[in-house]
């Protein structure tokens, strides 16, 4: 199996268990009070079946979104400049290498190289003033 293959599998257990989010059973990943709307992301690393991929999360309409780091046109990071995740409006992430475009709310293509394809969404959660990543 590819690597992007389990990578992608982990995340669709993580979507599809319907759980209600229960912080001591999960991975803390930041403050809240680190993602500031459409400002800097913070960047970390998932771990699954003995792979390591990067990952981030961001705010946007008030909400957290976390996506693998990974642009769906080649398979390389979108920040050039660490944690430089949206364009300069703040309206879409865009990739620093071809400029693909990708909404803040779901990953998906909103042009550029991608060609429709989407970023691949992690399940996070907030729950007393911190951002929690549900484990598989
Ligand atoms: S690698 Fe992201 S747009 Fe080409």
């Amino acid at each position: 199996m590819a690597g992007n293959e389990r990578l992608n599998r982990i995340s669709e257990r993580q979507d599809e268990s319907g759980q209600l989010p229960e912080p001591g059973g999960a991975r803390l990943i930041c403050a809240s009070s680190d993602l500031a709307e459409g400002g800097d992301g913070v960047r970390f690393d998932i771990e699954g079946q003995g792979e390591t991929a990067p990952a981030f999360a961001i705010r946007h309409g008030g909400r957290v979104y976390a996506y693998l780091n990974r642009c769906a046109h080649i398979a390389m990071e979108l920040d050039w400049n660490p944690g430089k995740f949206f364009d300069t409006d703040g309206e879409y992430l865009i990739c620093s290498t071809h400029g693909a475009l990708y909404a803040p709310e779901s990953g998906a293509c909103r042009g550029g190289p991608c060609r429709g394809a989407g970023l691949t969404r992690l399940n996070v959660f907030e729950a007393d003033g911190k951002v929690y990543m549900r484990k598989g």
